[in-house]
């Protein structure tokens, strides 16, 4: 199977569920490939009250329509008359990691991309059915999905400052890890499958500085776990 270099987020499926943030499909906007020089915010896959009460709108048009165009914007902005011009943002991510003189690159680049993924993380509902295939690698790799559920729950109160908190696959086992301010999972070829947003402006509006309870409701009632196991099985 074809993949994108570094993720391992196959391009060649046909699942029109599975979000692969480059091809932007899922978010209902062209495809890469059809843009012609910017970068745009995908629209949100829910409406904007959808996530109360865990998520308020008020939090989520901040979240959205401030911080997640901000990432967007600047990309756009560094980028122009350079070398990235026409990189996507996973190429993007891929090219810059590691690199100091492209720190702020690297740090855009990889904000935009986890917010959109992060997004389709998030389900306006409260059923908890995790797939079969899905909950079978978790119980393999955790043993449980309770314990897959605290693990991530400790990953995201346990960032000190601002980060991510995710649910990754390595191609064999699933595995819990967490990553501080912009940085993800796709310099380490890791396949991201879940991820919470652990920066305050996604919670402080609403929780204030309750981290843990913010982690906790969206992890009870927010998680999009076929997302997840769509993400797995592609
Ligand atoms: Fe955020």
């Amino acid at each position: 199977m074809n993949s994108t270099p570094g993720s391992g987020l196959p391009r060649s499926t046909q699942q029109s569920n599975v979000f692969r943030p480059d091809e932007r499909g899922a978010a209902g906007v062209p495809a890469q490939k059809e843009r012609l020089s910017l970068h745009v915010l995908p629209p949100l896959p829910f409406e904007l009250t959808a996530l109360e009460p865990v998520i308020s709108s008020h939090s989520l048009s901040f979240h959205y329509g401030k911080h997640h165009r901000a990432y967007v914007d600047k990309v756009n902005e560094l980028v122009q008359g350079t070398e990235f011009a026409d990189l996507t943002l996973e190429a993007l991510i891929l090219r810059t990691a590691g690199r100091a003189e492209q720190q702020q690159l690297f740090n855009n680049a990889a904000q935009a991309w986890n917010h959109t993924f992060y997004w389709h993380c998030l389900a306006p509902r409260t059923t908890e059915a995790v797939p079969a295939t899905l909950l079978r690698k978790i119980a393999e790799s955790f043993g449980d999905l309770s314990t897959c559920k605290r693990e991530l729950a400790k990953a995201a109160n346990e960032q000190f400052g601002s980060g991510w908190a995710w649910l990754v696959s390595d191609g064999a086992r699933l595995q819990i890890l967490k990553t501080g301010n912009g940085d993800d999972p796709l310099p380490k070829h890791l396949r991201p499958l879940l991820t919470l947003d652990v920066w305050e402006h996604a919670y402080y509006l609403d929780y204030q500085n309750r981290r843990a309870d913010h982690v906790q409701a969206v992890i009870d009632r927010l998680l999009n776990w076929e997302f997840a196991a769509a993400n797995l099985s592609t």
